[in-house]
């Protein structure tokens, strides 16, 4: 069972079930105007089910079938305050199975590696639309991540210049 957090159009959900008919897929997003366009995108998806509404920021309330193998979040965390880390990380941390992903997508700054300039520029242009999005540091991300018992275990470098990052627990919880 994979829990994908803001699905968005629902582009991601259809095309990840549709090749990964042994997984269930949670799609759901904060933006309730979202919900229709992500269950029109996998109609006809068996191993979809119906998108939920959920805002990692107001997570705790949500109730959805827990553990998951999985959680996926593709380009996030840099159109959303920097809250949304860590609450992304508390909700993995929350719902992951004791070898579950937290699997993240998306343009990332690095401390090692020199920012492309089409990254730079996405940066500038998303911090000029709202001051409290942009692009993070994947070692804040990582900090964040380390503050609820999780750790990278992957990180591959995609087309455009933007990363996947997978995270496990650092040490498997008996309890989850
Ligand atoms: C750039 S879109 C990415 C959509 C999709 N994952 C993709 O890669 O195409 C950012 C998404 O984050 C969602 N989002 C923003 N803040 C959120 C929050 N607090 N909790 C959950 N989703 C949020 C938005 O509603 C939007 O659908």
């Amino acid at each position: 069972m994979a829990l994908e957090i803001a699905s968005g159009t629902g582009q991601h959900a259809a095309h990840f079930a549709a090749g990964l008919s042994g997984w269930r897929w949670q799609p759901t997003d904060a933006e309730p105007l979202a919900l229709a366009s992500i269950d029109a995108w996998c109609d006809g998806l068996a191993n979809v089910l119906p998108a939920v509404h959920l805002d990692v920021l107001a997570a705790s309330a949500t109730s959805l079938p827990a553990p998951v193998d999985a959680v996926f979040c593709a380009n996030m965390l840099h159109i959303a305050p920097w809250g949304t880390c860590l609450a992304l990380m508390q909700l993995a941390a929350r719902w992951l199975s004791p070898e579950g992903r937290l699997v993240l997508y998306g343009p990332y700054l690095e401390d090692e590696v020199p920012t492309s300039p089409g990254n730079l520029a996405f940066d500038a242009d998303l911090r000029e639309r709202n001051p409290a999005w942009g692009l993070r540091r994947r070692e804040d991300v990582l900090a964040q991540a380390m503050a609820v018992g999780l750790r990278q275990r992957e990180r591959v470098a995609m087309p455009a210049n933007n990363l996947l990052l997978v995270l496990e627990r650092a040490v498997p919880s008996r309890d989850a």
